[in-house]
This record gives structure tokens, sequence and C-alpha cells, in this order.
């Protein structure tokens, strides 16, 4: 998803929505791309996992990616940036 300029990771993990940044503090990977896995959001390139929750690296609670909060309105999904 695009939102502000931005690439952002979405994802239905739970039956709840995450939204959170798309880059992977690893090396780059797009985290949009990868797998829901047991709660966890792991990433294409070299499957670092970061829980779909903190947004943190299983393996690493230092490695995180921010999260958002996020809300639907109709068929669209509204991301609170600030
Ligand atoms: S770039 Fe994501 S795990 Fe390496």
């Amino acid at each position: 998803m695009t939102a502000a300029g931005s690439l952002f990771c979405v994802a239905r993990v739970d039956g709840e929505l995450v939204v959170m940044d798309n880059v992977c503090p690893h090396r780059g990977g797009p985290l949009g791309q990868g797998i829901v896995e047991q709660g966890r959001i792991v990433c294409p390139w070299h499957a670092w996992a970061f829980d779909a929750k903190t947004g943190c690296a299983s393996h690493n609670p230092k490695a995180c990616v921010r999260r958002y909060a996020t809300r639907i309105d109709g068929d669209t999904v509204m991301v609170e940036l600030e």
C-alpha cells in the first residue's frame, strides 16, 4: 500500500489488520511481499520474522519496524501516520 509517498506492509494477522513500514531493517527487503506465519510477518529475502503486535524481530527485539494505528472506513484503510 502507498500513502503519503511511502510504501507500507499491510497484512491480516489472526484477523487483525496490521500496517507497518515496508522496509526490513536487515537489508531493506520488502516486508509486504513476505508471508504471515504464526503471528509474524516473515521477510521474503532472509526470513527475519517480525511480531505483528510489536513490530520487533523474533530473534532480536532491538530490530523493529514501525507499526501504525489503523481503522477501516467502508472500503478504505485509514492509517495514522503521526
Ligand atoms: S532483508 Fe529482510 S531478512 Fe534480510
